[in-house]
């Protein structure tokens, strides 16, 4: 079935299609991206802005993959932190996280019960921990954000449970991403699957509009009612990241002031991509495969 310029949008949004959805010449509809700014400080990305995000993105997937290859028993947060900077001087890029609020350090590492925002530091990764790392380069003035969990040498059932449940937590978010549906039933999906699984969902951090910025709007829950929130359109680049804990939800901020870990000391499991939402659905700008075996 083919959709007029004139008829109304597909998505459901009232407007008619050539206001809405439909992407000519390689330009969104002028209106659209004046509503979504207006209305809700969402800064709709152009093709050209999307190609310089895959550059970006293409570069925090060869990072997380290069941090892979160190990690063993042994070797310190810090040594990590290390590799991921000069890897992305090395490509012309610069750290997000590196003096970003104050941030000390070029990545985040989380190891564990850590949720999110481990300062890199001291602390030697040992057999059976899970580490996620966290990793945000500005290349050419444009931000990709992306994560993984990995295992340190050979896992425990707990620590395969929990690395799995988040992996397929972001699946399940990302199978949400098209035009017509909501930033609501991407949380819904997340904490249906999660729950579903006796884990449980992190409410205090969120996925994150991010292209031109860190952080941009709108704010992405990993939680929530179908059908809420806002609709998506063609031209949103967001995160979905969501942080999923074996037992309970609730966190505290460790003396850094950065570091959140799970009050009943949990194992918490990330991943996170960057998400460009086409007129058919999704394209990851950090791509990398949610499918392979979690333990090799
Ligand atoms: N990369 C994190 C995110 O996914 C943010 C880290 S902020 C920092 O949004 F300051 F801790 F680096
Ligand atoms: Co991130
Ligand atoms: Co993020």
């Amino acid at each position: 079935m083919k959709v007029g310029r004139n008829d109304p949008c597909p998505c459901g949004s009232g407007l008619k299609y050539k206001k809405c959805c439909l992407v000519e010449n390689n330009a969104l509809p002028k209106d659209l991206k004046q509503e979504y700014f207006r209305k809700y400080n969402i800064r709709l990305k152009e093709i050209s802005d999307i190609e310089a995000l895959k550059k970006a993105g293409d570069l925090v997937v060869r990072t997380l993959d290069l941090a892979e290859q160190h990690i063993k028993a042994g070797v310190k947060t810090k040594q990590l932190d290390a590799i991921v900077h000069e890897f992305t001087l090395k490509n012309h890029a610069v750290p997000a996280c590196l003096n970003y609020r104050g941030f000390p350090k070029s990545v985040c590492i989380s190891v564990n019960e850590e949720i999110c925002h481990g300062i890199p530091g001291e602390r030697d990764l040992k057999d059976g921990d899970i580490v996620n790392i966290d990793v945000t380069s500005i290349l050419d003035g444009y931000y990709a954000d992306a994560s993984k969990t990995y295992f340190v040498g050979t896992p425990s059932a707990k620590a395969r449970k929990i690395v799995r449940i988040a992996r397929e937590s972001l699946k399940a978010g990302m199978a949400m991403v098209r035009p017509g549906n909501t930033i609501g039933d991407i949380g819904w999906a997340i904490q249906k699957y999660a729950e579903k699984h006796e884990c449980s969902v992190v409410r205090e951090f969120v996925g994150h509009g991010v292209g031109f910025e860190f952080h941009e709007a709108p704010q992405v829950p990993h939680y929530g009612v179908k059908g809420r929130g806002i609709k998506l359109v063609p031209g949103m680049v967001f995160t979905i990241e969501p942080m999923i804990n074996l037992g309970r939800k609730e966190l505290h901020i460790l003396g850094d002031n950065w570091t959140a870990v799970t009050n009943d000391g949990s194992l918490s499991a990330q991943f996170e991509q960057t998400l460009y939402v086409t007129p058919d659905g999704f394209e990851s700008l950090t791509p990398y495969d949610l499918n392979e075996p979690l333990f090799k």
